[in-house]
């Protein structure tokens, strides 16, 4: 089967346009349906992936695995103390040796340039699990998930509490695409990557969307359809000490009284793992608002859908 994906890296969503977005998100929302009714879909029986994770991780490494097994295909766990990478063999060897024996490499690493490096010298896909710049896979189900809520991405207004990291960086690249409102509200001193508000500027022009920066939590709160919180302490992420952030971070929290100034039907979003008593409270986490385990379901129908398109 050909499609416009086939063969392509799953490097960053800022590689690919608002319908090929949507068209993951239709594949992904079939290949939910199939799996909900036990329905076979092994779209890619004798295939291999290499999955090799340089941060820690437990939905992205173990909704992937599933989502390789249910499409048929074998996945190799990679750890990274175990590769000849560690003593030194360099990425452009490693990436050419996995290349002649897998049909494609997921990846969780530190900067985005390294998971660049691997596609540069790899002939068959490289799928982003997660860089310190991006996380698209949590970006695809982010969307999947507030389509299934929300019915739809256009004119929706989204407030982000927390790191201004991957995540927030995602949801900055796909509210620019897709055409939502997105307020962030973190303290000043924390600043988007320039390689993303060069995107966003040039991106939500024509979508309609928009990113704005805030230090008023109660202002980019009030009658949001979506509220998301993140960790304040990424993996990976810069030299503030945990209690500097904590600090920092705290004017922040969302709390029930936070999703009261939210709009009545609005839902509440992680992309975990979530430090209940920091970015938010356990009540809301656990409240009426909260989508986080069908999000992160979410998470292995995206990823699926990703495999399928590029691997096929
Ligand atoms: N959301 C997410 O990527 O979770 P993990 O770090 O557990 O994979
Ligand atoms: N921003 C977080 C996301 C974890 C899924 C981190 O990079 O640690």
């Amino acid at each position: 089967m050909r499609n416009g994906f086939a063969g392509r890296d799953f490097l960053t969503l800022m590689d690919f346009a608002p319908h090929e977005i949507l068209h993951i998100l239709d594949t992904a929302g079939e290949l939910k349906r199939k799996w909900s009714r036990r329905e076979p879909h092994e779209l890619l029986r004798g295939k291999t992936v290499a999955v090799l994770f340089e941060k820690k991780s437990t939905r992205t490494r173990v909704s992937f695995q599933a989502a390789i097994a249910h499409l048929g295909a074998q996945s190799f766990y990679l750890r990274p103390d175990e590769l000849q990478t560690s003593r030194g063999e360099p990425i452009k060897d490693t990436a050419r040796v996995i290349d002649r024996y897998c049909d494609a490499l997921v990846i969780r690493t530190f900067g985005q340039e390294i998971v660049e490096e691997f596609a540069h010298w790899m002939k068959w896909p490289v799928i982003n699990a997660l860089t310190d710049l991006t996380h698209p896979c949590q970006g695809l189900a982010d969307l999947l998930t507030i389509r299934e809520k929300k019915g739809g991405f256009k004119g929706l207004k989204l407030c982000y509490s927390g790191d201004v990291w991957n995540v927030c960086h995602s949801l900055m690249v796909v509210s620019a695409l897709l055409g939502m409102e997105m307020s962030v509200a973190v303290p000043a001193a924390y600043k988007p990557h320039p390689r993303i508000t060069e995107f966003v500027e040039k991106t939500a022009l024509s979508s309609g969307g928009k990113v704005v920066f805030t230090t008023d939590l109660k202002k980019a709160v009030k009658s949001a359809d979506v509220v998301y919180a993140n960790t304040w302490h990424s993996m990976g992420g810069p030299e503030e000490s945990k209690e500097q952030r904590i600090r920092d971070f705290a004017p922040f929290q969302i709390s029930e009284e936070t999703m009261a100034l939210a709009d009545p039907t609005a839902i509440f979003m992680h992309c975990l793992p979530g430090y209940r008593g920091e970015e938010m409270t356990d009540g809301v986490i656990e409240g009426r608002w909260s989508v986080v385990f069908d999000q992160a379901e979410n998470r292995m129908h995206t990823e699926k859908a990703v495999l399928a398109l590029v691997m096929s």
